[in-house]
């Protein structure tokens, strides 16, 4: 269990873990097809109506965290979204936050809007009839799939009961037409109450300003939000600088300042490792063909690490390395992710796009920066093949060629939507065609070793 102040390491030290989670949360608010700063805007929210509600320390900084990852079940659903829904999984989740699904009309517009958005009117049909018929049965499932999955990875992280359970209840609705339980008034949890009352003003304020954001609240009171809490928040709406503050370009600094500060956490390597470690479970989840890649890869590249005689500290790098260098892979699409057949130009484009994003994401993370080229690098080749810059072997570090070889040797030893795993002769048969030539021999070479020793 995390305790606050606990030091057992160095490197994200000076960091707040809140700064980390919030920087993180980006590639949440990609895989809910959410604008950019969803979750950090709904932890604002959400902790303002916490501070005018008095509620305790230990209470709000349950609250905080549970804000920040409250949508870390996000990639849990996406390849069901994506089947049901015959399209990709951002436009359906997007427009499913601004929909009140809970009124037949709404959610029949909505569904009628969403399906095979570029499938012909009988594709659309077909497809509006199998939602029309599988919706009412899904639609708590995959609620269910994505808080459960959310309230795993936040226990995973070390937070308290109260902080899964408000994941949990998310989207339960106060008159009991929500999901996945159809829990009523005080049955939800005060935290999970607040939760979805702030993640829904949030959407409702990018989408439709300050006004929208009232309005919804107002029409909604009692049906999905506790009307003692839209009370609350419409109070602070109207006398407070809440809108004012939210559109400032430093609003995660403005969080960091919100968490309690006697239970402040600070990111230390403990808590850096266990926060790569809940990412990998959430970048797996993307798609059922990549369950456990990323930690296959991270066990792979730590233990040719090892073998090859590096210390420690470069070890536990490697590891990181491994568990999140896939993190851009949430930016892209599970009907491409999951495509059985040969991909069009325009979808290995996006495949290909997915190290840049990777890039990107670990560079808003200062404990996370010196590992993001070489996460980046996982699909680069020594003769300049691969992507996604075509870089060659003399610019390739050690720790980007050992991760090239834990990345291919675990992509061919597990399923795809276009083969099934390889057997291990035949894994063997492929590294050492491309050692030398494409992966490093050396790399190669250590990775075959612990394979035949039965270390891997
Ligand atoms: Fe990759
Ligand atoms: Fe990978």
């Amino acid at each position: 269990m995390l305790k606050a102040g606990s030091r057992d390491g160095v490197d994200g030290a000076r960091v707040k873990l809140s700064e980390v989670l919030s920087a993180l949360s980006f590639v949440l608010d990609m895989v809910e097809g959410q604008p950019e700063g969803h979750v950090v805007r709904s932890c604002f929210i959400g902790m303002t109506i916490a501070e005018r509600l008095q509620l305790s320390e230990e209470q709000r900084s349950a609250l905080f965290y549970a804000l920040l990852l409250k949508d870390a079940g996000c990639s849990s659903n996406a390849s069901k979204v994506s089947a049901l829904f015959g399209t990709d999984d951002f436009q359906p989740k997007r427009a499913l936050k601004t929909v009140d699904w809970s009124r037949p009309s709404k959610a029949v517009l909505y569904v009628a809007r969403t399906v095979s958005p570029d499938g012909s009117f009988w594709t659309k049909s077909r497809r509006f009839l199998a939602v029309g018929l599988q919706g009412p049965k899904s639609a708590p499932e995959l609620v269910r799939i994505r808080c459960e999955r959310g309230a795993e990875i936040s226990s995973l992280m070390g937070f308290p009961e109260e902080a899964a359970q408000a994941i949990r209840h998310l989207d339960e609705h106060w008159d009991g037409a929500g999901h996945p339980d159809g829990l009523k008034g005080e049955q939800i949890s005060l935290l999970g109450r607040i939760c979805g009352l702030a993640q829904t003003v949030e959407v409702f304020y990018t989408a439709h300003g300050p006004t929208g954001a009232e309005e919804m609240a107002r029409v909604r009171r009692k049906r999905w939000f506790d009307p003692a809490l839209v009370d609350v928040f419409l109070a602070e709406a109207r006398a407070g600088k809440l809108w004012e503050d939210l559109a400032r370009p430093d609003l995660s600094r403005l969080i960091s300042r919100m968490e309690p500060a006697d239970r402040a956490l600070m990111a230390t390597s403990e808590r850096l490792d266990l926060t790569a470690h809940a990412f990998a479970r959430i970048i797996d989840a993307k798609s059922p063909f990549t369950y456990r890649h990323s930690e296959g890869v991270a066990t792979a590249a730590a233990k040719i690490t090892e073998h090859m005689g590096l210390p420690p500290p470069a070890v536990r790098a490697q590891t990181r390395v491994g568990l999140l260098h896939d993190i851009g892979k949430l930016g892209v699409s599970s009907q491409i992710l999951d495509k059985p057949g040969p991909l069009t130009d325009a979808e290995y484009a996006k495949i290909k796009d997915h190290p840049r994003l990777t890039y990107e994401v670990l560079m808003r993370v200062p404990p996370f920066r010196d590992i993001a080229e070489t996460a980046a690098n996982h699909h680069e080749k020594l003769d300049g093949t691969g992507y996604h810059r075509g870089v060659t072997g003399e610019d390739l570090s050690l720790p980007s060629r050992i991760l090239a070889v834990a990345d291919v040797f675990d992509a061919l030893s597990q399923d795809r939507p276009y083969r099934p795993a390889l057997p291990m002769e035949e894994v063997f048969a492929i590294l050492k065609k491309e050692s030398g030539q494409k992966l490093s021999p050396e790399c190669v070479e250590a990775l075959m070793s612990l394979v035949s020793r039965g270390e891997l």
